[in-house]
């Protein structure tokens, strides 16, 4: 049997990379596609983590630089290739950026997903995985959070943008049986492939926690500024369910395969790890797995942050089969490594990239320049 392709929006990406490795790793056909806002390339338009998924996996995917709001382009591409399911992660996600430029994070995280769902519909692919948020959710009601937690009560313009898609895709299961939607509530999602070889390389200035920590463990920074010591939590600092990113990767394989199995339209799941962990509790785990200090200096509360969320993920565990598996010494241990082995990220492969490109360009150029001369003399003696 031929196998299944898979759209993956996004795939340059934290997330989209990770997930790659699974959909090679699980026989998938991946064409990933990137506009490089928050993914780092080489001046030939290549993406440095999908080379080193393809590295990992031994296996070979398809890329293209193609921005969502391209609709022609995106119609193109399905066009050449036979696409059975569609991931969509392609979104920008910093929420106090969001909080500024709203009508960016509208224009492309939501106008962005309509132009890629035309092209689904244009092209008879009914079957898709939405990368959504928890933010959704708003400030819960209750914890653990269930996927029938009222959704809408969101605090920012990014989690709004995540809520008006959802109810976008619902919408379009009803007025059209033919669709398949299954919309992935994540918590958050920290670590690296255990190889070290990806992990989260923003390009956009970091405000998550994680990655934060990693750079007062490497000495660039000299704390961590906790936002917050006074909430109602064990230690007053914020509790969050953080998940390792190789399983929330595993989860989408999980979606893809009830998308296969079973028609339903429209269902969400929580892909979280059920486990509160706050600030502080991760930067001890951090300090214990790595050696390292990492200073705590309790700052005032940043603005719109909720006080504690995780996860309720049994149906997830019910109906997907799915459930985390890796533990938060894992998430730090995985996180460390990547973040060792490359503390410029996937910086040094565009380096490399950039100078093979020029270096290309210069012996195309000295190769003209001789023929040139070649011809010059070979013109002089024929005369003509
Ligand atoms: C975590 C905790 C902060 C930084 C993220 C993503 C969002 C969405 C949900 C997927 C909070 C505290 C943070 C720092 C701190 N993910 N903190 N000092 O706000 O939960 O949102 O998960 O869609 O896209 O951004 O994550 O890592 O910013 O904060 O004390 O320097 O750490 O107050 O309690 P958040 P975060």
């Amino acid at each position: 049997m031929s196998k299944k392709c898979v759209f993956v929006t996004g795939g340059a990406g934290y997330i989209g990379s990770h997930c790659c490795v699974e959909l090679l790793q699980a026989d998938y056909d991946v064409v990933a596609i990137d506009n490089f806002a928050n993914s780092r390339h080489t001046g030939a338009g290549e993406a440095p983590a999908l080379k080193r998924v393809e590295e990992i996996t031994s296996k070979k995917l398809t890329f293209y630089q193609c921005d969502l709001l391209d609709a022609e382009k995106v119609n193109a591409i399905f066009d050449k290739h036979q696409i059975d399911y569609v991931i969509h992660f392609a979104a920008i996600k910093a929420v106090g950026e969001s909080m500024q430029f709203p009508l960016l994070y509208y224009k492309n995280n939501v106008i962005g997903t309509i132009n890629l769902v035309e092209a689904m519909k244009a092209h008879n692919v009914y079957h898709m995985v939405f990368s959504s948020s928890c933010c959704v959710y708003g400030d819960p009601e209750h914890l653990p959070i269930t996927e029938d937690h009222p959704t809408g009560n969101v605090t920012n313009v990014y989690g709004r943008t995540k809520y008006l898609i959802e109810e976008m895709l619902k919408d379009l299961t009803h007025a059209e049986p033919k669709w398949n939607i299954i919309s992935l509530r994540y918590f958050n999602p920290v670590g690296a492939h255990p190889s070290g070889r990806i992990g989260e390389d923003p390009t956009k200035n970091f405000t998550n926690l994680m990655p934060y920590i990693a750079q007062v463990a490497l000495g660039n920074k000299p704390h961590i500024n906790v936002f917050g010591g006074d909430y109602n939590t064990p230690d007053g600092t914020g509790v969050r369910d953080y998940i390792h990113i190789m399983d929330l990767a595993s989860g989408h394989v999980a979606a893809l395969n009830k998308l296969s199995q079973e028609h339903f339209r429209y269902k969400t799941y929580n892909l979280g790890t059920g486990e509160g962990v706050s600030v502080k509790q991760l930067a001890a785990m951090f300090e214990r797995v790595t050696g390292r200090p990492v200073p705590c200096l309790v700052q005032p509360r940043r603005l719109g942050d909720i006080v504690s969320m995780f996860a309720n993920a049994s149906r997830a565990r019910q109906e997907l089969g799915w459930t985390a598996q890796r533990s938060l010494e894992d998430m730090c241990r995985d996180m460390w490594r990547w973040q060792t082995m490359n503390p410029r990220g996937y910086q040094d492969d565009c380096d490399a990239g950039a100078a093979a490109t020029t270096g290309q360009a210069a012996l195309a150029k000295a190769a003209a320049v001789t023929n040139g001369v070649a011809n010059g003399v070979s013109n002089g003696v024929s005369g003509h």
